[in-house]
């Protein structure tokens, strides 16, 4: 359908040509004489309107009820000049056949359905019109990521799924067991000594693996061994987080891509993180235009003009401090109180991108590398420091911050369902409210990397990680270290931003949060 009707004429140049449309039926419209069918067959947003003469071969089966919404179909006809204001052409039709019947209950009926019920559906779903236009964006994103790096040199670099060490030292890793139940017979015994389970299970995941093994948290570690040898690399692939937070921006299982860049600094991150995000934004624009005129119809009024300005204008670029400083200045109320130290909170950050710099992207640098934590015991007000940035992050020459940087970007703004649903209004809104839906805040987390061997092994002893595991890592610093930096970007993350979705759980096929992994 793409093929006849994304030209731009939409296929008035195809007109009086023979063409085979194989796809599903969307609607069906009986009338006396003749019958309406449109068809889609995910290639694009539009359906082919294929007009059915009681003369087609194959017509009975219409006449008999057997092809309905839902069901597959393959028709022959001739595209001809439609007289319908909907589109430009249309198909008339000599030949059906029906592929694959549908069951009456099919239940994604012409009726808007709820993207909460969808979720459910997540088999059936990509047949809508939102969740085929997300899927054609997300694979246009990854199609854009390649290309911009491919375009300025880097090299793809496939990183572990299953790792010994936690990158981000957040505890968050899932563990990868090794099950076999207790009854099998293991002749060369790896599971001597290893405690069965309840269900009579042995885990020997560890004889397996030699220690401990997880899913990996980002494959950042193993990307700075390719860029100590090969300069500019990059990975792009799934991660996971046993995160527990049941946000519109958390999944435990997501894209990432991470790019590592050899004798850079923060400074070169930043504008390397500006010009991908850019270019991915600008390729949408031009490459997806039918898509992204959906999103701006029915999921954010406004988001072309909002990816636009991101493609043209310039980041706003502040240290933490500043960020700081300016958080307090303003008379306005936070419910986290704000002092040099703290983590940002998402009320922080909001203000920032929306209030402070008028909805554009911020990227916010020199973070604090611990936290100082002030109780109240007996008499006296104590302190302590509490690390709260990973351990491979450079050290500033202040010796209290770090060379890392978030990249923000502001809330999703207004909901074209709220012009439709006007009587919805008021729940959506406090809703959005309450729960910051569509928030997606941190889009990018990168840093320079600590490459001194006595400061990062210093680092390590601060953060009390076992540094022995670390031996592979501390050697690209004994051998030709030299500066490097890098940031990941959450895919779905991105997908959100450039679709306007207010739930990151509707920017991958297949979710998986807390209580769902189904499908
Ligand atoms: O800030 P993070 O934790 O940084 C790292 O993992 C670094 N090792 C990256 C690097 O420098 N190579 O994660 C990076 C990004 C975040 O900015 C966010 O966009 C995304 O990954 N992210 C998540 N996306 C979806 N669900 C989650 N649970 C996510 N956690 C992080
Ligand atoms: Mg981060």
């Amino acid at each position: 359908i793409a093929d006849v009707k994304g030209g731009p004429n939409e296929g008035l140049d195809r007109v009086g040509q023979t063409v085979v449309v194989m796809g599903w039926v969307r609607t069906l419209r009986l009338q006396s004489s003749v019958t309406f069918m449109e068809v889609n067959d995910g290639s694009c947003l539009s359906n082919m309107q294929c007009v059915l003469n009681p003369e087609a071969e194959g017509y009975d089966q219409v006449d008999s009820g057997s092809i309905v919404t839902g069901a597959s179909v393959c028709v022959q006809g001739t595209i001809v000049e439609s007289q319908g204001s909907k589109q430009k052409v249309e198909l008339k039709v000599n030949k059906i056949v029906l592929v694959g019947q549908s069951d009456p209950s099919y239940p994604m009926q012409k009726k808007r359905a709820t993207r909460e019920f969808l979720r459910t559906k997540a088999h059936l779903r990509p047949r809508t019109n939102t969740f085929s236009a997300v899927a054609r964006v997300r694979n246009a994103l990854a199609y854009a990521t390649h290309k911009f790096f491919q375009e300025n040199g880097f090299v793809w670099v496939s990183s572990p799924i299953i790792t010994a060490s936690d990158c981000e030292g957040a505890g968050e890793q899932f563990c990868v067991t090794t099950l076999i139940p207790s009854s099998q017979e293991v002749t060369d015994s790896p599971v001597d000594g290893i405690p069965k389970t309840k269900d009579g299970l042995i885990d020997w995941s560890q004889d397996f693996f030699g220690k401990p093994a997880f899913l990996t948290v980002s494959g950042q570690l193993n990307a700075e061994t390719y860029a100590t040898a090969l300069s500019d690399v990059y990975t792009f692939g799934p991660t996971f987080r046993a995160e527990n937070s049941n946000t519109s921006r958390h999944l435990a299982e997501f894209w990432m891509i991470e790019p590592e860049l050899a004798f850079a600094d923060l400074n070169d991150d930043m504008a390397c993180a500006t010009a991908y995000l850019q270019y991915v934004v600008r390729h949408i624009l031009e490459n997806c235009k039918e898509d992204m005129e959906f999103f701006n119809t029915w999921i954010e009024k406004g988001i072309i003009d909002r990816l636009t300005d991101v493609a043209e204008k310039e980041f706003v670029q502040l240290t933490y401090t500043d960020a700081v400083e300016l958080l307090l200045k303003t008379n306005k109320k936070f419910e986290f109180p704000v002092a040099w130290g703290c983590d940002l909170q998402s009320e922080h950050e909001r203000y920032i991108t929306e209030e402070a710099f008028g909805g554009c992207p911020v990227i916010i640098r020199d973070y604090p590398k611990r936290r100082k934590i002030v109780i109240w015991v007996y008499t006296n007000f104590v302190y302590f420091f509490q690390e709260i940035k990973a351990f491979y992050m450079r050290q500033n020459d202040d010796g209290k911050t770090v060379a890392a940087m978030d990249l923000l970007v502001p809330r999703v703004p207004s909901r074209a369902l709220f012009q439709t649903l006007n009587y919805k209004l008021f729940t959506y809104r406090s809703l959005g409210f309450f729960f910051h839906i569509g928030q997606i805040g941190e889009l990018v987390g990168g840093s320079q990397r600590e490459e001194r061997l006595g400061y990062l092994e210093y680092r390590l002893e601060e953060l009390k990680l076992n540094k022995e595991s670390y031996w592979w890592y501390l050697d690209l610093r004994r051998y030709g270290s030299v500066p490097h930096a890098g940031f990941g970007v959450g895919f779905e993350r991105l997908v959100q931003f450039a679709t306007g979705l207010e739930n990151i759980r509707d920017t991958i096929p297949f979710p998986r949060s807390p209580g769902s992994a189904e499908f």
